[in-house]
């Protein structure tokens, strides 16, 4: 465990990075690097489009303790990943051979970022990190199934729905899901947290998987303090405009940290995410961040008070 395990496990310190698409500069590593963040959390999609390895290289480079769950971007190729899109399962069977080495070799490249999925890791004596199903997609099909199944023994949304049931058996009282694409429930029109602006008719494009194991932490007594995820991006495709990025529903909050690019043009205003855990109670805050690694902008995430 790389995580200082806090004497009094009161408060932590946490970043979590949406999906990076390219957007990763050494302003980035260096400022992280000079943080006082406990853990980095990257939901993944490194790559711009299929190719994570060069963001991978650079995201090596970081010394904080770091988590990364890949999204249906990363480890990947560009026929799988039409193939994918288009609902071509023949096409995307033969072009998803090798994903298990590609994830291995995004794995090995990334160094000290631990590449996880479907699993469990501390954060503190009575704090874990879950990491929900990699490389998710949305609800309306079971993407990568054949590396899923071969991987993880997972070839369903229920089957998932069960791993992640299992991991939050052996989850201490306090957790934070780390996911890419978020749970359903949160809304389904095309603003909505995980909504779909794509295509409107899918409506709630969040990850039925995911909604079971965090109702089943709840249900059995655990203390779900975040959901944090992207994947669906802030911007709209259709309409430009931005989509609403935390829900709170009494109990967890569940962030949308897809601000895609995550940085200006002119490499300014970089995007991520503050997590502040301190028992029970956890804020949230999106930081923009300039080159020198002053913070230009901040806006609260979450409940006011
Ligand atoms: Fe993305
Ligand atoms: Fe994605």
């Amino acid at each position: 465990m790389h995580v200082r395990a806090l004497a009094d496990n009161r408060s932590m310190k946490l970043a979590v990075i949406g999906d990076i698409h390219g957007f990763w500069d050494k302003c980035d590593t260096a400022y992280f690097n000079g943080s006082d963040y406990d853990a980095l959390l990257f939901v993944g999609d490194f790559a711009r489009w299929t190719n994570s390895l060069p963001m991978a290289r650079m995201l090596a480079g970081l010394t904080r303790p770091a988590w990364a769950i890949p999204g249906n971007h990363d480890a990947v190729t560009r026929l799988q990943l039409y193939a994918a899109i288009k609902h071509r399962p023949l096409l995307g069977a033969i072009a998803g051979i090798g994903m298990g080495w590609r994830v291995q070799r995004l794995t090995e490249t990334l160094g000290p970022v631990k590449l996880r999925g479907f699993s469990l890791d501390r954060l503190g004596t009575d704090l874990a990190l879950l990491t929900a199903r990699p490389h998710a997609m949305g609800p309306d099909r079971f993407y990568y199934r054949n590396y899923l199944k071969h991987r993880f023994g997972v070839g369903d949304f229920q089957a998932s729905g069960e791993r992640l049931k299992a991991l939050v058996d052996q989850a201490p009282k306090r957790l934070i899901i780390l996911a890419h694409n978020g749970p359903a429930g949160l809304g389904s029109t095309s603003d909505a947290l995980f909504g779909s602006d794509f295509n409107p008719a899918y409506g709630d494009f969040g990850d039925p998987d995911l909604r079971v194991a965090v109702d089943y932490a709840r249900a059995s007594g655990r203390r779900v303090l975040a959901v944090v995820a992207g994947h669906m991006h802030h911007r709209n495709r259709k309409t430009g405009s931005s989509r609403i990025t935390w829900v709170h529903d009494g109990q967890t909050l569940y962030l949308n940290a897809a601000y895609v690019p995550r940085m200006r043009r002119d490499g300014s205003h970089h995007h991520h995410i503050a997590l502040h855990i301190n028992g029970t109670a956890l804020t949230a805050e999106a930081l923009f961040v300039s080159r020198e690694g002053e913070v230009e902008a901040r806006e609260a995430l979450g409940p006011a008070g």
